[in-house]
């Protein structure tokens, strides 16, 4: 694996960089150091990807389906990173041995960037900027809460945004919906907000996929979703454990008409949901299948199978 030169890395790196850092031109900075320049477009109009691959007891899961899923976005949107796959796991390879942390939230991202061209509207005028950041693990669900399990609410005053108008798929920063569904969720008392599509079905939640569980049948919206890549380990776990996995429309009324519920999501893994606005599940705590499913997460997360070990030393 080749390896960001030393001279560009800060001396004294593991004291610099334990509460964040960032991979930008080629340069491994404190992340409080890392800017982009006020006129990017992925600044001023939201044109730019991300992906979100999480470290785990010093190792990347799956971070091949993470890097994978970053250039379909990246292609979906007509951006070019400057480099290969290889080279972008290279990157957060060493983004992350120099920071030391060994539980980690790794975020790669390529903006549209900057406008080559005086007065151009033109996209393809943009130089586009890939760059990374890390910062110790962020869990979407406190961990606390995710034990005991969450409430959530069904936001009423905002839906989805259509994925005809943006491509949920390709992951992204459009959370106008998602925030405001924070606010009222909040106002309500719950943890997170679950959105639905302008038909009522669900879809998904700032920072999640949703499954339901009824009658050993795991169920999770097919559209209208971005694929994640915790959905697929809790579909392929699923299959293991014996549960029949179907990826289908979900309309609210059934989602609360489950016997459990459980949210996926790279920020935590598996977290049950125990209540929806005023429903209650398994009678308010974790169910045993989602605790199940939830266990052998992490032991996939231990799984040489699925692990990409982090080099420490050559920091
Ligand atoms: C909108 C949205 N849905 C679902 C997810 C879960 O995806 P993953 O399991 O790949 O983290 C995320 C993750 O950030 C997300 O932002």
């Amino acid at each position: 694996m080749t390896t960001v030169p030393t001279d560009m890395r800060p001396r004294n790196a593991g004291a610099n960089l334990k509460t964040g850092a960032a991979w930008m031109r080629g340069r491994v900075m404190p992340i409080g150091e890392a800017a982009i320049p006020l006129n990017d477009w992925g600044l001023i109009h939201s044109d730019i990807t991300y992906d979100v691959v999480p470290v785990w007891d010093g190792a990347f899961f799956r971070l091949g389906l993470y890097v994978e899923r970053f250039f379909r976005s990246m292609e979906s949107l007509r951006l070019d990173p400057g480099m290969s796959e290889a080279a972008v796991k290279t990157v957060l390879h060493d983004l992350v041995s120099a920071t030391g942390l060994r539980r980690a939230y790794v975020a790669m991202v390529t903006s549209r960037g900057v406008n080559a061209v005086p007065g151009s509207r033109d996209p393809r005028d943009c130089r586009n900027h890939f760059f990374a950041w890390c910062v110790p693990y962020i869990h979407v669900i406190r961990p606390d809460i995710a034990q005991s399990g969450a409430s959530v609410h069904v936001a009423r005053t905002v839906t989805r945004i259509p994925a005809s108008s943006v491509d949920p798929r390709v992951k992204n920063y459009h959370w106008g919906d998602f925030t405001q569904g924070l606010f009222e969720a909040k106002d309500a008392g719950a943890e997170t907000v679950l959105l639905l599509d302008q038909q009522g079905n669900v879809t998904e939640g700032p920072g999640f996929n949703v499954f339901s569980i009824k009658n050993k049948h795991l169920v999770t919206p097919a559209a209208g979703v971005l694929e994640g890549i915790s959905r697929q380990t809790v579909l392929e776990i699923g299959a293991e454990l014996g549960l029949v996995t179907e990826t289908r429309t979900l309309p609210l009324e059934e989602l609360l008409q489950s016997d459990e519920v459980l949210i996926s999501t790279s920020g935590g893994g598996v977290a049950p949901i125990t209540q929806i606005d005023d429903r209650l599940f398994s009678n308010g705590s974790p169910g045993e299948l989602t605790t199940a499913i939830k266990e052998r997460y992490f032991e996939w997360a231990g799984s040489p199978a699925y692990r990409t070990e982090i080099d420490y030393e050559g920091a």
